[in-house]
């Protein structure tokens, strides 16, 4: 129990931008405090911190609170492990009332097992530090592994005594309930008595994502190949080793600041990494990765570099794995070390400049990484060959983004030596295979005509090109998914006066874009477009299922594509300050229709403005004032539009 006045000290201590700010990048916007939400995806800030009020809130989600609730949501902790959280980043000290055994067996299991946990831990620590075998035996191992003493300190390493149950009878005598110890794992009960199950090893505490000590890996000392090199705790209340990643405690704020996590194999890797001054580090701790263990990740960042150390089929056995990461939407690169080393030992020997340097340098995308290990086998082998471009494709499908599954495509055929087009329609098949199995009937009919979707993105190259494109599939986008919903939107009437109107989206879209005549460049998206105004016209709205069923083959694979792909665009296009939509966007949808919509215009007369002055350049002397008079409407147009723009964007 935390007592009443401390609990106020602590409220009062707490200062809402820097607990936010441990977790989320803010920058200054007035008197606030503004940065992308945490709780839900999005690329543009909408979750501001008032220091003044002393709370957070996220305009995008709806989330809201003050430090605490803040962290109890965030770090899916309880409100006293909140203020515990609290209590240690101001330094204030929680003396809890002693306890006594009923209330010790008051708390319940998952308090006790991390009150157990934690206790095992110091002792462990105490062990290291203020025993003589301790010193003698496990401080100088970690030493003579160059753990300097600070970071010893900073992973709260410890040592387990050689003896059979040393540390059970201390626990015990502090009563600490023995069933506790054994769920935990710490003690192994044979015979009505316990055993100490690290005992003569030293002591790896895991650490929760809020820095609770959840679980132990202990290490022998020995080269004895008789023993496990790590014995770990088992599965329990608190600790499951399939959400684990270890160091995530350590390394999440900086994993947030470099927008990078560096994931390993083993501790010593993490400790070794985070001595040398690279701290966005993670282990699997071993294993394979897990689901969970990539959403963990997958909050605090996107990209992701795997540091390998070793042989070839440690490699291979790792691929399924990153699929994973792939499919949920990761950017992976891969690094591997020179011979006979492993991310410890690389950072112990080098300087962290030149640890840095080498990372930079050597970090390889993955599936240009996959491709060429796999390529180094295959030989003149055709079989082998072909195995290997179906293994490959199969990667590159799980990339959820379009854009970049057409660049891949492009380096694998130059990778391969194989023509684009062949890869293209492989992908495509597997394609068509797989939506089969996930939306049955509607995409039957899905035939090889719609795969110039892919092909069209595939060759453009310029970043203009791109956005265009990007925006014309974005109105088609809303038009496929939210088409029969009502929007609110402002019109001028004739008075230049301001007046609000509800109508279907289609209706907005379509009215906005013929009215100025402007058309899609991409003829499958302009035949698309002329459908839903056709509909239009005769009072309807077509919905996925009539487009998806119906006879037109062009547009299927589109459809099915801009319907069920959670859509975002590409950073590039982020940068220039335009917002991407999410899933979420329901709730904004009069927004994102009135910016998409201004978007697409904007783009359209810039490129016309281009085209003007192109002609203008090579044109003869007649045209040249039609020219100019339409430059300068076209002016006038891109002002307005970018004004408009720049008022919801600003
Ligand atoms: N591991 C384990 N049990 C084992 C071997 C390994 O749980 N018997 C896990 C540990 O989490 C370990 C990781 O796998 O950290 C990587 O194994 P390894 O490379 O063998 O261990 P390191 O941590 O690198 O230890 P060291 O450098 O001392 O060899
Ligand atoms: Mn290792």
């Amino acid at each position: 129990m935390i007592p009443i006045e401390v609990k106020q000290q602590i409220l009062d201590s707490a200062r809402i931008d820097e607990v936010v700010g441990d977790f989320v990048i803010l920058k200054r916007r007035g008197a606030n405090l503004l940065g992308l939400c945490p709780f839900h995806q999005e690329k543009t800030p909408s979750f501001i911190v008032s220091p003044a009020k002393g709370i957070f809130k996220c305009f995008g989600c709806g989330k809201g609170g003050d430090s605490v609730t803040f962290l109890m949501e965030h770090e899916q902790i309880s409100y006293p492990e909140a203020l515990k959280y609290l209590a240690r980043k101001y330094n204030i000290e929680i003396v809890e009332e002693e306890k006594t055994e009923a209330q010790i067996q008051k708390l319940n299991d998952r308090e006790s097992l991390l009150q157990v946990s934690e206790y095992a831990s110091s002792y462990f620590s105490k062990n290291l530090w203020e025993t003589e075998q301790g010193r003698a035996v496990g401080l100088s191992y970690f030493r003579e592994r160059g753990f300097s003493d600070v970071i010893i300190q900073k992973f709260q390493l410890g040592y387990c005594l050689d003896s059979w149950d040393a540390f059970s009878k201390e626990a015990l005598k502090e009563s600490y309930p023995k069933r506790y110890l054994v769920s935990s794992g710490l003690s192994i009960e044979k015979e009505d008595r316990l055993y100490d199950r690290f005992r003569n090893r030293v002591i790896f505490p895991i650490h929760s994502l809020s820095g609770r000590i959840i679980g132990f890996g202990g290490r022998v000392l020995t080269v004895d190949k008789t023993k496990a090199k790590y014995v770990n705790s088992p599965e329990s209340e608190i600790y499951n080793k399939s959400q684990v990643l270890y160091g995530i405690f350590l390394a999440k704020r900086d994993i947030i600041n470099k927008d990078l996590a560096y994931l390993v194999e083993g501790y010593t890797d993490v400790i070794s990494l985070h001595q040398a001054g690279v701290t966005n580090v993670v282990a699997s701790s071993g294993t394979s990765l897990t689901q969970d263990q990539i959403k963990l990740i997958s909050r605090f960042t996107k990209n992701i570099t795997i540091l390998y150390d070793g042989d070839a089929a440690g490699i291979k056995a790792s691929f399924r794995g990153i699929d994973m990461l792939l499919s949920q939407g990761l950017n992976v690169r891969v690094v591997l070390f020179p011979d006979g080393h492993d991310p410890d030992s690389f950072a112990k020997s080098h300087t962290s400049e030149q640890i840095e340097k080498y990372l930079q340098l050597h970090a390889v995308d993955f599936i240009r990484f996959k491709t060429g290990l796999l390529l180094e086998e295959v030989g003149e082998d055709p079989i082998k060959k072909a195995e290997l471009i179906e293994n490959i494709l199969e990667s590159i499908a799980l990339v959820p983004e379009e854009i970049y599954r057409a660049v891949y495509i492009q380096e694998c055929s130059r990778l391969l030596e194989i023509d684009e087009s062949d890869l293209i329609r492989k992908l495509n098949k597997n394609f068509r295979a797989k939506y089969k199995k996930q939306h049955g009937e509607y995409a039957q009919n899905i035939t090889e005509k719609s795969e110039q979707v892919v092909q069209n993105i595939q060759h453009k190259e310029d970043e203009s090109n791109l956005q265009e494109d990007l925006l014309e599939r974005e109105i088609l986008r809303l038009l496929i998914n939210y088409g029969k919903e009502n929007t609110t939107q402002i019109f001028c009437d004739e008075s230049g006066k301001e007046i609000a109107e509800i109508l279907s989206v289609c209706a907005y879209i379509v009215q906005e874009i013929s009215q100025d005549e402007l058309h899609f460049k991409n003829t499958c998206y302009e035949n698309l477009f002329q459908h839903f105004s056709m509909y239009l016209q005769k009072g309807n709205i077509p919905t996925l299922e009539t487009l998806i069923a119906g006879e037109k083959e062009e547009w299927k694979t589109l459809v099915v594509d801009l319907s069920c792909a959670p859509y975002e665009i590409s950073p590039k296009w982020l940068d220039k300050g335009i917002y991407v939509s999410t899933e979420k966007d329901k709730d904004k949808l009069d927004k994102i229709v009135y910016e998409t919509v201004l978007m697409f215009k904007l783009q359209k007369v810039q490129q016309m403005m281009e085209t003007v002055n192109l002609n203008l350049k090579e044109g003869i002397e007649e045209e040249a004032l039609v020219l100019l008079s339409r430059k300068k409407q076209l002016d006038l147009m891109r002002k307005m539009l970018s004004e408009k723009l720049r008022r919801i964007i600003g």
